[in-house]
């Protein structure tokens, strides 16, 4: 073990030099790194500095604008987006991109007006009573393995059956690679969600938003929950951005990397 005083660190803070996170997020090429076999995928969480994901059962607390504009940049760069029933639910999730200028943004660069939006259920209890489900414009696939009742919803709604054998992470994702051309995948937790997909190695990036509080304590979960990775995942870091004490990070996860 080496306690050496001369490991040399850098200094990120306070820098020089600046950008906008539209700028930032404007200069993803996500949709340019499909694989053949699953959409290229990126995760966006908000953490406190004492690593949570909720404060008082949401994320909305831990979030600030620049966090904000970081995950509607995110939207904007995607073919689709998927969140956890749970978080769709609690977060009531309605139409994903909003703007009538990010909807034309996408349209310029190739994408749909609005990304798709992906839910998967074991328990068939699908929130559609959520804004998102009541929105003409939105287009959802729901992978389920029971029957699912939308009548009278006014959202276009596809329902992949699949038998519950089959109902992984990874089969969503292929089949959103191959029927419905799914080439950037944003995933927006929550953290049952990101730990599954961890384990299932479906990971190519993750934006994490560190924000400058505590929660104290509580039961709320970290960014990830379930069981552990056999090892650590390594990350690396590829940008770091900071505004009113926020960090703004993006890691790659070369594992998952071909
Ligand atoms: N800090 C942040 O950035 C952030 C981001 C997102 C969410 N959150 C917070 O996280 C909390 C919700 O997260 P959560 O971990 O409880 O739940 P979650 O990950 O949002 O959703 C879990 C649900 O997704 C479905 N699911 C997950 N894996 C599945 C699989 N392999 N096959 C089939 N269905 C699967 C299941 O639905 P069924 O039960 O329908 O079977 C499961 O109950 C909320 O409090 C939210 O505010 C925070």
């Amino acid at each position: 073990v080496s306690h050496d005083p001369g490991v040399q660190v850098r200094e990120l803070f306070p820098g020089s030099g600046g950008t906008t996170v539209g700028e930032l997020t404007g200069s993803l090429n996500l949709v340019a790194n499909a694989r053949p076999d699953r959409p290229y995928t990126v995760v966006n969480f908000v953490a406190s500095a004492d690593g949570r994901a909720v404060f008082h059962g949401r994320s909305g607390g831990l979030s600030d604008a620049g966090d904000r504009a970081m995950f509607h940049g995110l939207r904007e760069r995607v073919d689709a987006v998927f969140a956890g029933t749970a978080t769709m639910r609690t977060e009531r999730y309605g139409r994903l991109v909003r703007d009538p200028e990010r909807r034309s943004r996408r349209a310029a660069a190739g994408l749909a007006p609005d990304p798709l939006a992906a839910v998967i259920t074991r328990s068939g209890d699908v929130p559609t009573d959520i804004p998102l489900f009541a929105d003409p414009d939105s287009r959802i696939v729901v992978f389920t393995p029971t029957e699912l009742d939308l009548d009278g919803i006014p959202a276009q709604v596809d329902v992949v059956r699949l038998d519950r054998g089959e109902l992984t992470l990874t089969t969503m994702l292929r089949r959103l690679r191959a029927d419905y051309d799914v080439r950037a995948l944003l995933c927006e937790g929550g953290p049952t969600v990101f730990g599954t997909m961890l384990r299932e190695r479906l990971v190519d990036e993750l934006f994490l938003t560190l924000s400058p509080r505590l929660t104290g304590g509580g039961m709320g979960p970290a960014i990830t929950s379930g069981a552990e990775l056999p090892e650590l995942e390594e990350l690396e870091l590829e940008w770091a951005y900071e505004r009113d004490g926020a960090l703004y990070l993006r890691y790659a996860l070369p594992v998952n990397v071909r």
